[in-house]
């Protein structure tokens, strides 16, 4: 369980991230923020490309940085968009690229305005493929 503190952290620095997106065909900005193991936040956002199908979401932007700094183990992650009506979660996709390093990450939908909701990438994921199934006879 995250220190009400730190998911704070997570929720304002997933909020900034957006801030950062670079979304000209979509327009729908997102931001995510990961907290790795050691307490590390690194940030995302999605980033498109002329050739759509290139562009790149926020949460899957978080996880390719923390990675490539040399974090692979992840307690939690925030995301956000400018949707203020209703609690948004990330694509499959991302559900995927999360899952390739554990189960057991907490989920913060955050809103807006600031607010959000505690989901778990279990809940978001259920029965997933994982890397352990390669591992199998
Ligand atoms: N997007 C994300 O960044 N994360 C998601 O989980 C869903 C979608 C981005 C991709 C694209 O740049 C824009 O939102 C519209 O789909």
């Amino acid at each position: 369980m995250t220190d009400p503190a730190v998911v704070q952290q997570l929720v304002s620095q997933c909020m900034e991230a957006r801030g950062r997106a670079y979304c000209p065909y979509s327009r729908f900005p997102v931001g995510a923020a990961l907290l790795t193991k050691q307490g590390a936040i690194v940030t995302g956002c999605n980033v498109e490309n002329a050739s759509y199908g290139l562009s790149m979401c926020a949460e899957r932007t978080a996880v390719q940085r923390a990675v490539a700094e040399g974090y692979r183990e992840f307690t939690a992650i925030a995301v956000t968009c400018d949707i203020a009506e209703s609690y948004v979660g990330p694509c499959g996709a991302c559900r995927q690229v999360l899952r390739e390093f554990g189960e057991d990450l907490e989920v913060y939908l955050t809103k807006p305005s600031g607010s959000y909701m505690k989901t778990s990438l279990l809940e978001l994921l259920p029965m997933s493929f994982s890397p352990a199934h390669l591992a199998q006879p």
